[in-house]
């Protein structure tokens, strides 16, 4: 099979970097095509210059990263510096990217894409907030008939929320946005918290990335042990979840996860619960299905992958 072309849509972010090494540690199974930027973790200034500095930590240059849409379609831009640090990428000391940004707007090469490919071949992989996706969409409505799939980290139900009681962050930053992409009716696989949140970095595993003795490897190790502080006391886990790479590496070993193909839609409205991925797991509805939301995931599995293929950085 050759590989899948993708675009990575994201708001780097320490796990979107590892997502982001992911794919570009796998040419056998992901030709990436371009990483577009978003304003989410941090604002979309220092989101398109992380994207920059992971791709230049991979030793790959070449990779045309673009930058997107600097707030939500309709809401002021929330943000996670709390989780992140300050610049979105804390931990490791990285140099500054020198590879240029591309002139060309994130939703223009996004449209542009999809319509020069043959319809079906292009997946999207957005790792943040879904205002990219969304604009693009909103702008060509005839790209949704030519996304061969949509594969997101977002969303939760059985775990509810993480930024509110009742949301996760990347949905609930745009829920407009993202209900936008759930009714679009492009083939969509979600990463929900009820699957990242089962992809804990324990101390054995950071070790794992860290004993690489790479570039790669200890930037890797560093970024989360930093991010990991923060979940460590608000969930009192053995480690960070690490959200973003479950995109990834679902394209390379979907064998990893189990979900359900159900109806999922969006809170746009109630102020207590804004941003809810109302997830019809039970089918206790008659709404149409119009997304895979995974639930389980074989982390073992997925950490022994993560660290075979960044090695190879
Ligand atoms: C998501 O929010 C961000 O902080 C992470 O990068 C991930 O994409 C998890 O809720
Ligand atoms: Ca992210």
């Amino acid at each position: 099979m050759p590989p899948r072309k993708i675009i990575i849509d994201t708001d780097p972010g320490q796990d979107d970097a590892v997502a982001i090494l992911l794919a570009l540690a796998s040419p056998d199974e992901i030709d990436l095509l371009g990483i577009t930027a978003v304003a989410g973790n941090v604002p979309l200034a220092l989101t398109a210059k992380n994207a920059r500095i992971v791709c230049e930590l991979a030793g790959r240059p070449d990779v045309p990263v673009y930058a997107g849409c600097d707030a939500p379609l309709s809401r002021p831009l929330v943000t996670a510096e709390h989780v992140h640090g300050k610049t979105g990428l804390d931990g490791p000391t990285l140099p500054d990217p020198v590879m240029a940004l591309q002139d060309r707007h994130a939703v223009d090469f996004l449209i542009e894409t999809l319509r020069d490919e043959p319809s079906g071949s292009v997946s999207l992989c957005p790792l943040g907030p879904l205002t990219n996706i969304a604009t693009a969409l909103q702008r060509a409505p005839d790209i949704a008939g030519r996304i061969a799939e949509i594969v997101l980290m977002g969303g939760a139900y059985f775990e509810v929320g993480n930024i509110t009681p009742t949301a996760e962050f990347n949905i609930y930053v745009d829920p407009e946005a993202a209900d936008i992409v759930f009714k679009s009716g492009a083939p969509l696989t979600v990463m929900s918290l009820d699957v990242t949140h089962k992809a804990l970095v324990t101390a054995p595993r950071n070790d794992a990335f860290r004993a690489l003795e790479t570039p790669v490897g200890r930037a890797v190790a560093q970024m989360t042990d930093f991010f990991e502080r923060f979940d460590r006391e608000k969930y009192g886990t053995d480690g960070a979840p690490l959200h973003d790479p479950c995109v990834t590496a679902y394209l390379i070993r979907p064998a990893l996860f189990t979900g359900r193909h159900i109806n999922v839609e969006i809170e746009t409205r109630s102020p207590l619960t804004l941003g809810m991925t109302v997830a019809d797991w039970w089918g206790v509805t008659d709404r149409a299905p119009n997304a895979t939301f995974m639930g389980t995931i074989d982390a073992d599995g997925f950490f022994a992958l993560l660290t075979e293929r960044l090695a190879r950085l």
